[in-house]
């Protein structure tokens, strides 16, 4: 069955690589369909209420998607051919007898501009209203949505994600705050492509105000933080209990952690860049080198680092022993580009 994922805009890479870590660690069955502008569209096997029941669970940890929709078809973005999709397709699969909807439509970018989102709304639930199904605009029973992308997508939204919890764990509103933080849905989608699941340890050997780590809490996970600055780790606790985060946070050296040899499950860390974040160690390269060799010797076989930083670190992680899984940049602005790196530790 096929499902899209209407994307936020804020990444080109990260909201999809969060989605495919975050369908494994759900532990479906799945390829991708079709990789749309802001769309991902996903085949996932079985059957489809089990489906529709636990992509709510993965709602709930992504961050940077906005819906999740069982799609009904796809079509070129031509009107008269949504509205033909919408009448040949078998909608008793999205609602049920004697239930209510509402059709809802949303242009990503420029895309189909001829195609006019009031006009081809009250279209489509003209066409199922033909269907014998009533409209109800206040409190439907189903939502059916039309993505206007490089293909129009049409289906029943199955979950939704509740991006208004990331706005209130924004750095300025936690307890501590210090500049150079990561904010909260990309901190989120970093530890959702760790792929670290509830129970298991996350280390973020850089903890600074434990952005990372409240993120990775919040889903149950142990968090161990190490941050070299003592009142950088006192403010990164306050922010820790504040949100309830199941924690270990050290003051200590990242080139020195503390911690038994393949004892995480998984590491996400946004390491100091050498600006604005102090560097507490002989230099950068001496401060990448042994950090990377650290977190090799600490983290679990078989298990991921996912590291944000503002130069490369290919050479570092390669030479600690790490392969790498992923590598993307992000322009945050015209001086600052952010690479993430995706390594795992075969041996
Ligand atoms: C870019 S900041 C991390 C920001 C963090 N993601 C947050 O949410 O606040 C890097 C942090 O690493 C700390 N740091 C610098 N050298 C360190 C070292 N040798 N060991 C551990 N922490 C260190 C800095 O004090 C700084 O707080």
């Amino acid at each position: 069955m096929l499902y899209a994922f209407e994307l936020s805009g804020e990444h080109d890479e990260l909201p999809r690589k969060e989605i495919l870590s975050c369908l494994r660690l759900a532990g479906f069955g799945f390829k991708e369909h079709a990789h749309l502008d802001q769309c991902l569209v996903v085949d996932i096997e079985g059957y489809v209420p089990d489906i529709d029941m636990r992509l709510t669970a993965v709602a709930e940890r992504l961050a940077m998607s906005h819906h999740i929709v069982r799609v009904a078809g796809m079509c070129d973005v031509m009107t008269e051919d949504i509205i033909s999709l919408a009448e040949d397709c078998d909608i008793s699969e999205h609602i049920v007898s004697g239930s209510t909807y509402l059709v809802r439509s949303k242009r990503i970018k420029h895309y189909g501009n001829e195609v006019k989102r009031e006009e081809i709304e009250s279209r489509i639930g003209g066409t199922i209203y033909r269907k014998g199904y009533r409209a109800n605009l206040r409190s439907p029973d189903v939502e059916f949505r039309l993505i206007i992308t490089d293909r129009a997508v049409f289906g029943s939204v199955v979950a939704s994600v509740d991006r208004s919890t990331y706005e209130q764990r924004a750095p300025h509103k936690k307890p501590f705050f210090y500049p150079g933080v990561l904010m909260p849905r990309v901190a989120r989608a970093l530890v959702n492509i760790s792929e670290v699941k509830p129970g298991e340890v996350l280390l973020d050997p850089f903890s600074g105000t434990a952005g990372i780590l409240v993120e990775a809490g919040m889903l149950s996970v142990h968090v161990i933080g190490l941050e070299v600055r003592q009142m950088i780790a006192h403010g990164a606790r306050m922010n820790l209990e504040m949100f309830g985060a199941n924690h270990s946070l050290l003051v200590g050296d990242a080139c020195r952690v503390p911690l038994k040899d393949c004892s995480v499950d998984a590491i996400a860390t946004d390491p100091p860049y050498g600006r604005s974040a102090a560097i507490k160690a002989e230099s950068l390269h001496h401060l990448y080198l042994d950090s990377f060799s650290e977190m090799y010797r600490v983290l679990k076989k078989g298990r991921l680092a996912v590291v944000v930083s503002e130069i490369p670190v290919l050479e570092y992680a390669t030479g600690a022993g790490f392969s790498v899984v992923d590598v993307f940049t992000q322009r945050v602005h015209r001086s600052l580009t952010r690479t993430f790196t995706v390594l795992r530790k075969d041996r």
